[in-house]
């Protein structure tokens, strides 16, 4: 018997004991940089000729951590072993691996706030986001073995008299796990670890920004007892390893969180047969966002600027649920901007390694350039109210920055920012809140921020988003509680972290047997 499943408690930072805590956490993973990180394929620990430097986003002369990168010889070899390993993996007993599950929560329980701070160093991720990735890791591990729990039996059918008919539910083969930089724990864990509790075996390709956290998590699954070659840690370039392994013919299945751009060429790729292919490939991607928070005339001004702030600026908006645009009634527009400026003028920015910063950095060059020319296209389409700069002289930092008076078809208001950039709209009435919220190819978080109940009971209704939000803000779904993913081009319609999750890891079977 295992006990209910409960999300795993966010640190109270006010508590001196937790800082104090943390700040040694963050002492020793100091002290720990720099090292070298090898591929691991069948167990076996491969140091490869082509290497990348993990750096610290917020000090870009900080070494994370230098990391072996695969070319498709050794994903090849990845594969194989992956292959090989699924003959007995798939076999196992499902309480077995959903202790290896159980096991490993433990393990980063005991270590949590050396993982947040592994987050904090790599990823940039202030504390409380550090600590809410490395929760929601542990929540996933927890939560899947479980789910597996259930599962493991198939589910119910009826039999005659004269037969018995068994449904159950078998893995499917190998699976490519690719992980976002932005959960560089908790998705990349939730990801693979849904795969293997399900029985198959994975090639995980972190994202280059991010792959020392998950070498980390990749030796806690070992110390867990996870068997050699069922688990693969591979590294490298998306357009290298991504292209080989998502084309490859003994790819059973691909599991993908990341860009629009790249998950659709994903799903394309994987479409095509290949020679000796003998199966359809299934494709899990989750995909990006353009996240509306709605102020209705009738609600509490202060909730509707906190929601729009906090959606918007968490891990710098570098999250695929971040609210990145907020349509106003125009009613209650101009003192709710006002708030808005005002709150997101105290929030501080600066090295998230400091307890009291709300947003570090983005996380490389290529974002920070991408974010600063979106800030250009701003200024040509709205009124620029704070923020506005950047300077990454030292880290890639950017000011939190809101355009007013954007237009509904604007590029601000269509196009997936991923940075800390909110653009501000003004509605008429509901109706013109509610086209304007669906006016978007994405359809991933949205908030609805009212006290009309009408409205509320609308927007349950019309507003087409994945995770729908009211009188919150957009970000911050819990696993098992608000299960994850969108609509649209937001993804394959899938929820992380969601009583269904698992069943698209797998393959339902029939056995009938006459007697
Ligand atoms: P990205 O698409 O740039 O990269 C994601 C992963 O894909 C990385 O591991 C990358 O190396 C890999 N990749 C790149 N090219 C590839 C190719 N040709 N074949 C296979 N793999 C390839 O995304 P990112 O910048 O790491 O993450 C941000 C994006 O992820 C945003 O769009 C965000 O909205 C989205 N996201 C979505 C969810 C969700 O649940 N819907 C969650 C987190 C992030
Ligand atoms: N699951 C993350 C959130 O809800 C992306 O913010």
């Amino acid at each position: 018997m295992v006990t209910a499943y409960t999300h795993e408690p966010f640190t109270d930072f006010t508590k001196e004991e937790n800082k104090r805590a943390f700040q040694e956490a963050l002492a020793h993973v100091n002290t720990e940089l720099g090292q070298e990180y090898p591929l691991v394929i069948n167990g076996e620990k491969i140091i490869s000729s082509v290497k990348v430097q993990s750096i610290n986003p917020a000090k870009k002369a900080e070494i994370i951590g230098t990391v072996s990168m695969a070319d498709k010889q050794l994903a090849e070899q990845a594969m194989q072993a992956a292959l090989t390993a699924f003959e007995t993996w798939k076999t196992t007993d499902a309480a077995y691996r959903a202790n290896i599950l159980f096991r490993s929560a433990a393990i980063i329980r005991r270590r949590k706030h050396e993982f947040s701070s592994w987050l904090v160093k790599e990823a940039g991720k202030p504390w409380r986001e550090a600590d809410a990735d490395t929760a929601e890791a542990i929540d996933f591990l927890e939560y899947y073995a479980r789910q597996m729990l259930e599962l493991k039996n198939g589910a119910p059918v009826n039999s005659r008299s004269g037969e018995q008919n068994v449904f159950n539910y078998i893995p499917l083969g190998v699976g490519i796990v690719i992980s976002p930089f932005n959960f560089p724990l908790a998705i990349m864990a939730g990801t693979v670890v849904a795969a293997l509790v399900t029985g198959n075996t994975v090639l995980l390709k972190p994202a280059e920004t991010a792959p020392v956290v998950a070498a980390k998590f990749v030796e806690v699954m070992e110390e867990a007892g996870l068997p050699a070659g069922v688990l693969n840690y591979i590294p490298g370039r998306g357009a290298e390893i991504g292209d080989y392994l998502v084309e490859h013919p003994k790819t059973r299945f691909v599991s993908f969180t990341g860009s629009r751009a790249v998950g659709c060429r994903i799903y394309e790729r994987a479409a095509k047969v290949q020679e000796g292919q003998i199966w359809l490939k299934r494709i899990i991607a989750e995909m990006g966002g353009k996240d509306t928070v709605l102020v209705d005339r009738d609600t509490n001004l202060d909730l509707a600027a906190s929601s729009i702030v906090y959606s918007a600026f968490g891990f710098s908006g570098q999250k695929c649920s971040a609210g990145s645009r907020a349509v106003i009634h125009q009613d209650v527009y101009d003192v709710v901007l006002e708030k808005v400026v005002e709150l997101t003028e105290t929030l501080f920015v600066g090295s998230p390694e400091r307890a009291d910063t709300y947003m570090g950095p983005v996380i490389d060059e290529k974002a920070y350039k991408k974010i600063m020319d979106y800030i250009e296209i701003g200024k040509e389409e709205g009124r620029l109210m704070t923020g506005g700069s950047g300077n990454d002289e030292n880290g890639y930092f950017i000011q939190p920055t809101i355009f007013a008076d954007v237009k509904e078809n604007d590029r601000l208001m269509q196009e997936e920012i991923f940075g800390p950039v909110v653009a501000i709209c003004k509605a008429t009435d509901f109706d013109h809140m509610m086209a304007i919220a669906n006016n978007t190819d994405y359809g991933l978080t949205g908030a609805l921020i009212s006290n009309n109940r009408d409205y509320i009971d609308r927007a349950r209704k019309e507003f087409h988003v994945g995770n729908l939000y009211i009188n919150r803000g957009c970000t911050g779904a819990i696993v098992g509680y608000q299960p994850f993913g969108g609509f649209n081009m937001s993804g394959t319609d899938s929820k992380a972290g969601s009583p269904d999750y698992l069943l698209l890891h797998m393959q339902g079977q029939t056995t009938s047997e006459a007697f």
